[in-house]
């Protein structure tokens, strides 16, 4: 165990993400704990952890996203991919950690499941509601 994760390792939360980017580039990333966000807003949730990847329009173009060694997805095009359906219930997996990625064994797309939870005090309905309120925003999203 390095210094590097010595130091992630308590920062917990977002930190996670930014210490597998930090990892993979020379790039200085500055570490912070998620910062606590409304559980009633989708898009506040969205800015706060998933922007730095997958870009402020979920393009797949976030600052972070060069660091890593496979591409964030474009998020606006899930629903195009799925047959004109935005797919709510897989997003919702795989947030919480059920559905694996392709990326997901070089831990690039962080498990949020665990995240949410030690931020909603343990309320398993508050996490619900989060990963509610961050499918509203995604769906928000979608390419017509
Ligand atoms: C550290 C960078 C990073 C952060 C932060 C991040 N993601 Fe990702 N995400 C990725 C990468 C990389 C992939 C592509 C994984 C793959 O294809 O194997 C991905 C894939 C996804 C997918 C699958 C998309 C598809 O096309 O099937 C969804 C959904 C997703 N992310 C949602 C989110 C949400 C919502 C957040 C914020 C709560 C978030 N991500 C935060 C890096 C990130």
């Amino acid at each position: 165990m390095n210094t590097f994760h010595k130091l992630c390792v308590p920062g917990l939360l977002a930190a996670v993400a930014l210490c597998s980017i930090a990892q993979q580039s020379s790039t200085e990333i500055k570490h912070e704990a998620a910062p606590a966000t409304s559980a009633a807003s989708g898009s506040e949730m969205y800015k706060s952890y998933c922007a730095a990847c997958h870009g402020k329009d979920g393009k797949g173009d976030g600052p972070a996203a060069t660091a890593l060694k496979s591409a964030p997805s474009d998020l606006t095009t899930l629903a195009k991919r799925n047959n004109g359906k935005y797919p709510g219930p897989r997003v919702a997996s795989i947030l919480r950690g059920q559905e694996t990625l392709a990326a997901h064994g070089d831990q690039e797309m962080p498990v949020w499941g665990p995240v949410f939870h030690a931020m909603s005090g343990g309320h398993e309905d508050i996490v619900t509601l989060r990963i509610s309120n961050m499918n509203k925003y995604l769906e928000s999203l979608q390419a017509k």
